[in-house]
Parts: C-alpha cells; sequence; structure tokens
C-alpha cells in the first residue's frame, strides 16, 4: 500500500476552495455573459435558447403522459394536472439507461433509433393497451435548439453520453419515428421542453413569482424567465454548465482534457453529480500515487462530506487503508470543498440571473444533488442571502414529469 502525499492532498484542497473573490467575479460574468448573450449568443457562452413558453397562469388541466429523458434513468408517466399544483401521478415506468452487461443505450455503439425504439417501448407499457388520443410532453435534458414548442434539435450531448446519430437531429421526429412503428399513432408529441425549464414551469404551477428553474443532478443548467425577449416574456433555457467564464484549477484542466467533450460544459464539469466524484478521484490518484484510475461518485462524496463511512469507502474505491485521525479528516475535508465549491459556484449564478432581472426571484430547484442533500441547500440559501433581499429557493418534487404535462396542456391552449 503507497503512502498518503500530505502536501498533494493540502494543495488540493486550497485548489479547491472557492473564495469570496473568485465568487464574485462569478457573479459578474455571469450577468455580463448573460446580458451579452441576449444581444448575440454567438458572443457568449451561455446558449439563451428560448423555450416558446411563458410560466403558466395555474389554471392548466388535463391528463397527459410525460416522456422524462436526461440523465441516467428514462421515465413514463401518466400525470393528472389540475390547477394551482395539484397533480397526481397516476403511471409510471421507469428503466435505467444501461444495465450493465445487457445494453447501453449511452454509449457509441447505440443509435439514436435504437434509443427512441427503446423508449416506444416504455411508452406502450406505460398506456397499458389503452388506445384513446393522448398528448404527450417531453422533457428533454440536452442543449437543444427549440424549432417550436414541439421540435428541437440536439446541438450536442453533454453528460458523457454519445449515442450515435442524435447530434443535430430533430428529436421529437425521432421520436414520432418510434412512435409510428409501434403503432402508437395516438400518442401525439406536442411539446418538447428542457428539464430546467420543466422545473420552472412546476415551481410556478404551485408558487408565485418562480422566475428561475435549475437543476442540480447528475447534469447542471438553469433557466429564467425574460421579461422582455424582443418584446415579450419568455423563458430561455440558459445551458449555464457551459458558462466558461470560471477559472479552472488543475484538477478541472485534467478532468477536461480526458472528458467526451474537451474544451466544454466548464461549468458544469466543475459542479454536477456525473463530475464532482471524478474530480476526488483525479486528486487521490496523484496523493496515492496510484496507476489506477478510482471511481468515486457523488453519492460517495457527499457520505465522505458528511463523515459517514469514510474509511470503508475510501479502502473500497481507493483500496487505501486510513492511518490515523489527521489523514481522515485530509480525505474529508477534500471531499468539502470539492462540494462546497459546487454549491457556492451555482448559487453565485442564481445571484447573477438576479443581477439582470433586478427583481428578487423565487428559484425552483430539482435534481438529486439538491434534494437529497440539506447541507448543499444550506450552502446556497445561505449565499443567496448575502444579496440582502428575500431570494428564496425551493425543492420541486416530480419537477420533469410535471413540467411535461404542464407544457402539453400549453401547447393544447389550456
Ligand atoms: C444539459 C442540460 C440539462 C442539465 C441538467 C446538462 O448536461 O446540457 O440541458 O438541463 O444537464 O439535466
Amino acid at each position: 500500500m503507497s503512502e498518503l502525499d500530505k502536501t498533494i492532498m493540502q494543495n488540493a484542497l486550497r485548489e479547491f476552495d472557492a473564495n469570496a473573490n473568485a465568487l464574485l467575479d462569478l457573479r459578474k460574468n455571469f450577468t455580463k455573459e448573460l446580458e451579452e448573450g441576449l444581444a448575440d449568443p454567438s458572443k457568449s457562452s451561455l446558449k439563451m435558447l428560448p423555450s416558446y413558453l411563458n410560466v403558466p397562469t395555474g389554471d392548466e388541466t388535463g391528463v397527459y403522459l410525460a416522456l422524462d429523458f436526461g440523465g441516467t434513468n428514462v421515465r413514463v408517466l401518466k400525470v393528472k394536472i389540475w390547477k394551482h399544483g395539484n397533480y397526481k401521478i397516476l403511471k409510471k415506468i421507469e428503466y435505467p439507461l444501461k444495465l450493465e452487461g445487457k445494453y447501453d443505450f449511452t454509449s457509441k455503439n447505440a443509435t439514436g433509433e435504437q434509443l427512441f425504439e427503446f423508449i416506444a417501448k416504455l411508452i406502450q407499457l406505460t398506456l397499458e393497451g389503452n388506445t384513446e388520443e393522448i398528448l404527450l410532453g417531453h422533457t428533454f435534458s440536452f442543449p437543444s435548439e427549440q424549432l417550436d414548442l414541439n421540435n428541437a434539435k440536439l446541438i450536442s450531448w453533454t453528460k458523457e453520453f454519445q449515442t450515435q446519430g442524435v447530434e443535430g437531429k430533430n428529436v421529437t421526429e425521432l421520436l414520432t419515428n418510434a412512435l409510428l412503428k409501434r403503432n402508437l399513432t395516438h400518442v401525439k408529441p406536442v411539446a418538447i421542453i428542457n428539464d430546467t425549464v420543466a422545473t420552472l414551469l412546476a415551481g410556478a404551477y404551485t408558487h408565485a413569482n418562480t422566475l428561475i428553474g435549475s437543476i442540480y443532478a447528475t447534469g447542471h443548467n438553469t433557466c429564467y424567465l425574460e421579461p422582455d425577449y424582443n418584446g415579450e416574456p419568455m423563458i430561455l433555457n440558459l445551458e449555464s454548465g457551459g458558462f466558461s467564464k470560471v477559472e479552472q484549477n488543475t484538477y478541472d484542466k485534467l478532468l477536461d482534457k480526458t472528458s467526451e467533450k474537451p474544451g466544454e460544459q466548464f461549468l458544469e464539469k466543475m459542479v454536477a453529480g456525473r463530475y464532482v466524484g471524478e474530480l476526488y478521484s483525479l486528486v487521490l490518484k496523484q496523493a496515492l500515487k496510484s496507476e489506477e484510475n478510482f471511481s468515486f461518485d457523488s453519492l460517495d462524496l457527499c457520505n465522505i462530506a458528511q463523515n459517514t463511512d469514510v474509511k470503508k469507502i475510501i479502502k473500497e474505491k481507493a483500496q487505501y487503508e486510513i492511518q490515523d485521525k489527521d489523514e481522515e479528516n485530509l480525505f474529508i475535508k477534500l471531499a468539502n470543498n470539492i462540494l462546497t465549491r459546487s454549491a457556492l459556484y451555482i448559487a453565485a449564478t442564481y445571484l447573477g440571473i438576479y443581477y439582470h432581472i433586478r427583481k428578487l426571484p423565487t428559484i425552483a430547484i430539482d435534481g438529486s444533488m439538491y434534494v437529497k442533500n440539506t447541507f448543499l441547500q444550506t450552502i446556497i440559501d445561505e449565499n443567496l442571502k448575502k444579496a440582502g433581499g428575500n431570494i428564496r429557493s425551493f425543492k420541486v418534487y416530480d419537477a420533469s414529469a410535471l413540467g411535461a404535462a404542464i407544457a402539453a396542456a400549453k401547447a393544447e391552449g389550456k
């Protein structure tokens, strides 16, 4: 067993320490990029993608199919909504997108056609033989150029997805073709939205003044209600995971170099669940002089940061026996610094939006990193308070499904 190089650990602790200056810079740069992006999206690392949606009135009602596709799992749900936040999940089917040894729809060996055929099969299962016409809202959680409310072209995969034949394609066409192959012509896709947009719709359905929707999960991204988009209110998907005016440390650079898409998704690679464990793994690989790569994930990191099973996790994932309390503290502190930086940077982007809209917003947030970790929620909330006013954030449950149903209702003109 190799020794732990404490100097490497100490240096890494400093590299992941988010200081006040860095946060202020991030917040200011975010507002600047957002405003430059509004004037000309090609000049900004924020994509400013129009969703063709305003926030809901709260009066939307109906029964819809919701397809939630975006992270680790794909879900199909039948959802009933009946005004002002009231909803019921009538049926839900959930499958992982990869199943070790069986299939992997996220790898480069899979095609878009196979992926959407799999999805159509799940839709069929959800319908349980029902052949009545039903409208479908699709929450598709990747950067997409929206052609209208019901058509979106995938710009590029994120979260290390590699499925062939989807980038540049109209995702609704892929879905419609797959439905046709299964004779599911009574299923009518009517809206496609980003998961941040779904979160904002779902949040605003219950909480007035919800102006920002955000996901803190495998991936990270935020949208907001732009009050004046060519004279109209419009929810804009920022694709803020692509924000690039943020300084990368040694490990951020290392991670980016070996990622699927080097040079892209700078902020996401610093903050999102898909990557925080990888950053930790990179430091430990150096500190333990290991030839092998480690595979810490966000769950390991959250446990270590909260002093749960530290010795066990380090032994299991890095084959290292922690020697004493000092060492254990270094492992805990590193996990904390990586996660704290993640939550602080995300809070700084929310403030960046606030300094553009200049209206105290309520922020709707969904995603496993946020929902499952109260310590991350606290960090975000404390930092929002620093803006002086009452910026509130709250958890939205079933955001993707509820948002997809609301978008379908809006498409139907309800
Ligand atoms: C995607 C976004 C998405 C976010 C959260 C990112 O990787 O680019 O579109 O909203 O993940 O799922």
